[in-house]
């Protein structure tokens, strides 16, 4: 059977899987990144999970019909709760709120192991992501902006640094897109300044978190220029 082109954003996930990398995908509603990955080659074979019982069913549907019963397995649960630390590799949470995929890794201990990778493409608040990997340990390695129809996304990849990781309050809004001088990365400062701007009118006037954001959203404008 003709295999499936996958779209921008979720080839973007794609591209920061290793070679030979077992991969886990949480949230994987059709299945469609597993079963591409294992038919391309780059994973050996995957673990798929939803928490939700219909894309469950639709992923296994899915694997099915693309033959992949014997190397995409499936489980319905809460993020990793089901998944086995030493079946996996690479741990792709994509299309999900930020917030989400940060609790779905806090939950997952196991997870704080530099061996492991996290690739991951929140939809919303991926300050409140990049916060809570950096503030537990996990180092940015790479980000990328990626723009599929009209939407600009980003993806974050991540291992854990057991010897911490010192951030200053503005990388939760750079993250690993810092210093990038390419169209979709000024395209994101932008909208990320304008969306702190929004922010900012709720604070109090003269504050210390007022005045720390101002400075933030200055920087962010003048990354969005260069
Ligand atoms: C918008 S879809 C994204 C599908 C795919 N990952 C992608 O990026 O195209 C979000 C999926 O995440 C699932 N989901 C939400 N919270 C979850 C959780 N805590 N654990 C596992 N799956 C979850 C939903 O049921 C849904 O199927």
């Amino acid at each position: 059977m003709r295999m499936f082109e996958i779209g921008k954003r979720l080839g973007m996930c794609a591209s920061f899987v290793r070679q030979g990398a077992r991969i886990a995908d949480v949230g994987t509603d059709h299945a469609f990144l597993p079963i591409w990955l294992v038919a391309k080659g780059v994973s050996p074979c995957a673990v798929a999970t939803d928490i939700n019982e219909l894309p469950a069913q639709k992923a296994r549907a899915n694997i099915k019909k693309y033959k992949m019963g014997d190397k995409v397995t499936t489980f319905t649960c809460d993020g990793l709760e089901k998944v086995s630390p030493e079946d996996v590799d690479d741990i792709i949470i994509a299309g999900m709120g930020g917030e989400v995929i940060w609790g779905i890794i806090d939950r997952a201990k196991w997870l704080c192991d530099k061996k492991y990778r996290l690739i991951l493409q929140p939809m919303s608040r991926a300050d409140n992501l990049r916060e809570g990997l950096l503030s537990a340990g996990f180092a940015i390695i790479d980000e990328q902006p990626v723009c599929e129809g009209d939407r600009l996304y980003t993806v974050i990849c991540a291992e854990y640094a057991p010897d911490g990781v010192r951030y200053a309050p503005s990388d939760i809004y750079f993250g690993g897109l810092r210093g990038k001088t390419d169209s979709l990365s000024r395209r994101y400062f932008a909208r990320q300044a304008r969306l702190l701007a929004s922010r900012v009118k709720g604070l109090e006037k003269g504050s210390r978190e007022e005045s720390q954001l101002l400075a933030i959203i200055d920087e962010l404008e003048k990354a969005a220029e260069e």
